[in-house]
Parts: C-alpha cells; structure tokens; sequence
C-alpha cells in the first residue's frame, strides 16, 4: 500500500525546523492545555478500548501533557522524545504535581522495544523522513507491540499543508 503513495505523502518530518526552541519560546502555545487534554482523554480511552492493565509509550510526548493526564488517570505510562529541552520541562512538572513517570530520551525512528507495550501512542508527533523511514518505523512500532497491541497516530492531511504552505 505504501509503495502507491504519492511521493508528497512520503514525508511528514518537518520537526527539525521548528523543534524546540521555538517551540518553547514563542510557539509554546502549540502544546495543548491540560485542560484540553483531560477533555479529550475519554476519547482515547473509549477508541482505543484502554484499561488498566494497559502499557502506553507515548511517542513525541514533547513536555508530557498527556503523559501525565493518562497517568493520573491510572494508566501505566512511559514518555520517550529527542528533546532533551522538552523533556526536561516534563520532567520539572511531573515532579511538581507529584507524579513518577519515566521520560526516555531518543529517536522513536531507533528504538528498539520488544513485545513491551499494549499501546503505541502518537499524539501529533508521527514524524517520518521518508517511505523506507515509515516502513521501518512501523516495523519497530510492530516489534514494541505486544500482540493484539494497538497504535494511535494521527497524520497530516496533505491537501491541507499543502493549501497552507505551498
Ligand atoms: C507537536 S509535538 C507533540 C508533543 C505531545 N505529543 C503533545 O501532544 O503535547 C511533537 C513532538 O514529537 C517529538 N518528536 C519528533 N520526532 C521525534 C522522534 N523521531 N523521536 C522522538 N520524538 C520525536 C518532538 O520533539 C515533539 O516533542
């Protein structure tokens, strides 16, 4: 199916441009409030069909927004990002609202999980360079699920970036 793909569809890495210090600084607005995520979290839960004995990565987690919100929720949860800038916001807010999360620091296009996670989860963070780069990132996302595992991601409408920025 992949191989069908139109070559503008073979790409949704623009990251490197604007992560992370924009991102922190003037582009902050871009993370969603907490109160955003609490309110969409029951649509995860019910989509994804989560319980408690679930074990979430939440990949490109940026500072753990919902990192957090899933594991307040009772979720068993772990955050990994390649910004240590992020990460190191999302751990100074976890500690402060009294929360244990592990933040993993790495490229989720290299990981190398193996049957650990009943969920893989993307929230606007599913990056890949090109068709080889999202055939071996599936193959990894496959690896680190365990069977019956799901993957939520969310892709960027083409059509639509394009429109925006031709
Ligand atoms: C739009 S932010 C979303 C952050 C978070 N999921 C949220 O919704 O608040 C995208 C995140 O993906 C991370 N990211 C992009 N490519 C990545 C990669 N290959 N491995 C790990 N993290 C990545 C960025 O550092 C950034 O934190």
């Amino acid at each position: 199916m992949i191989e069908n793909l139109p070559k503008e569809y073979i790409n949704t890495d623009f990251g490197d441009k604007i992560y992370d210090e924009w991102y922190l600084t003037h582009g902050r607005f871009n993370f969603e409030s907490p109160e955003f995520v609490r309110q969409h979290i029951p649509f995860y839960e019910q989509s994804l069909g989560l319980s408690n004995k679930d074990f979430i990565l939440d990949a490109g987690c940026g500072i753990g927004s919902y990192t957090r919100e899933f594991n307040r929720k009772g979720y068993n949860i772990i955050g990994i990002d390649l910004s240590e800038n992020f990460l190191s916001e999302a751990r100074d807010i976890t500690k402060s609202e009294e929360l244990d999360i592990e933040y993993i620091l790495g490229d989720y296009n290299e990981m190398s999980f193996e049957d650990e996670f009943s969920v893989i989860f993307f929230e606007g963070s599913f990056f890949y360079k090109s068709r080889d780069g999202l055939v071996s990132l599936l193959s990894r996302i496959y690896k680190a699920l365990k069977p019956n595992g799901k993957l939520y991601f969310v892709h960027p409408n083409q059509e639509i970036i394009k429109k925006n920025y031709p």
